[in-house]
């Protein structure tokens, strides 16, 4: 006999058939119903032990945390909240759990304290709702564009460059620390360290992206990207996931369908092979709702909200209209904006993007045509040369998901561009060697994946949505 994993289990028909099980205890109540949990499903399975027939040492340790194999019968349930249950005819031990110094009691911890037991907090409920969906989006994601004949780029991880010029990079050496090699001028001798050179973890893999695209047409890269950015928000991780497609011929309107189809089609990817933990992550955010007055409650549900997602198209402006609106908005002439909207060419903060998303349009909003000035080099840049071919997806709760652009195919256009932002262009000469030999127009953006997560789950925290989170001051696990 095999072991049977639990959500098996539950969807069988019980005739008293044999099953062996291998779990996690959860609790063991009146020394008799075990609530076992495998990981398999949020639905524990009701193990019942005849105590009269078990020795008592192996009572004693069926504790909360235990690891343990239980092997009976799968019998209907007497018992209220489940359908089936198991009959024990031998439990036993695999791994001894210290119920007195087991962090994780049957009762409800808050998340704050949960994320300081990172390690064990895959075992709770909320945690395995979260992490078996963002397995989920993982998957969807690659099998959209598998289904769309894209091919998975890896871009490397270690790199020379900075993406998004931004400067926020974590520097990769093997120089001894304290004793760092200097050139005659007393600057850093980068010739003597690992690669010759200085380099970096990746920003993002767009750049190497767009190499494979001028080859293969379209392809994404799915992988960690990291930004030394002191941002301490519930938004932003100084590791995330990223998920880059980069698609030859194609303009700032096929890129903003297929963004839009991408998050149509993972969201509704979770909703129907999720159910269970979406559902679960739904009635636990309404009893959190309850403890809030009534006016700060949200209006729909997360069920509600991801449908709505799902059969809605996304409102599509510029970043001109969406300026105006937020200028002649009562929330800025009442001033209750941190940052009043007076003028064109001023970068929005999340504020602003929530007004626009929660309040004015009551749904996700993709902006595009920004300021040349607050974006990119290598954005295309519009006849009015003033702006740029950009477009950012805001969802409701979140702000950014989505950053992308139709990209500068004319090598004039980009090497003026690059030169008045100071980005040199010999270090990137393989970049702009796609502008000289059969440049075409070509867009892609980037899909935040914990942010995706975040929305998708419902929760409110970016560090509990990915499974070890890397933030200022905080690189446990
Ligand atoms: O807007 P960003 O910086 O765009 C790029 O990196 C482009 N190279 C993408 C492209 O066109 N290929 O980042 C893209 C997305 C954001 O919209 C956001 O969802 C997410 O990545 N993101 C972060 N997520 C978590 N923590 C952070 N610190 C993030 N910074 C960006
Ligand atoms: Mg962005």
């Amino acid at each position: 006999m095999t072991r049977v994993k639990i959500k098996e289990i539950l969807s069988l028909s019980p005739q008293g058939q044999e099953v062996i099980v291998k779990g996690w205890v959860r609790t063991f109540r009146n020394n008799q119903f075990i609530a076992l949990n495998d990981g398999s499903t949020n639905n524990n399975l009701q193990v019942v032990v005849d105590f009269n027939a078990t020795e008592e040492t192996i009572l004693k340790r069926i504790t909360t945390g235990a690891a343990i194999c239980a092997t009976g019968k799968l019998i209907a349930s007497q018992g209220k909240g489940q359908t089936v249950e198991l009959n024990a005819t031998s439990v036993q031990i695999i791994g001894d759990s210290d119920a007195e110094k087991y962090p994780l009691q049957p009762k409800k911890h808050s998340l704050e304290f949960l994320r300081e037991i990172a390690h064990l907090r895959f075992r709770t409920n909320t945690f395995g709702a979260v992490f078996r969906i963002r397995h989920s989006l993982a998957y969807a994601v690659h099998k959209f564009f598998n289904d769309k004949g894209f091919v998975y780029l890896h871009t490397p991880i270690i790199t020379a460059s900075d993406a998004e010029g931004a400067g926020e990079t974590f520097a990769v050496t093997n120089f001894d620390l304290n004793n760092i090699p200097k050139n005659d001028k007393g600057e850093i001798d980068f010739k003597q360290d690992f690669f010759g050179k200085h380099t970096n973890l990746t920003v993002s893999g767009q750049l190497e992206g767009e190499l494979g695209a001028m080859a293969f047409g379209d392809i994404y890269t799915f992988g960690p990207t990291f930004r030394a950015e002191n941002s301490n928000t519930t938004r932003h991780l100084a590791e995330f996931w990223m998920i880059e497609p980069e698609m030859a011929f194609y303009d700032l309107n096929d890129n903003m369908d297929l963004a839009e189809e991408l998050l149509h089609y993972v969201i509704n990817y979770a909703l129907e092979h999720n159910k269970e933990d979406i559902e679960f992550l739904n009635t636990r955010l309404l009893d959190e709702e309850k403890q809030k007055p009534q006016n700060e409650r949200s209006e729909l549900n997360l069920l509600e909200k991801l449908q709505f997602c799902v059969t809605n198209k996304f409102e599509r402006i510029t970043y001109t209209q969406a300026i105006d609106i937020l200028k002649e908005s009562s929330h800025n002439k009442k001033k209750k904006f941190q940052y009043l909207i007076n003028e064109w060419g001023v970068d929005m903060q999340s504020e602003h993007e929530r007004y626009l998303v929660e309040k004015h349009f009551k749904k996700p909003v993709i902006i595009t045509d920004y300021p040349a000035a607050i974006k990119s080099f290598y954005m295309r840049q519009n006849e009015d040369g003033k702006t740029v071919r950009a477009m950012d997806i805001l969802f409701p709760g979140i702000g950014e998901i989505v950053g992308g652009s139709q990209r500068e195919e004319r090598l004039d256009k980009l090497e003026a561009r690059m030169n008045a932002m100071n980005i040199p262009t010999e270090e990137l000469q393989w970049y702009l060697d796609t502008r000289r030999f059969g440049t075409c127009e070509h867009a892609g953006f980037g899909l935040g994946f914990e942010r995706l997560v975040l929305f998708v789950t419902g929760m409110t925290n970016i560090r509990d949505v990915i499974p070890f989170p890397r933030t200022p001051k905080n690189c446990e696990f």
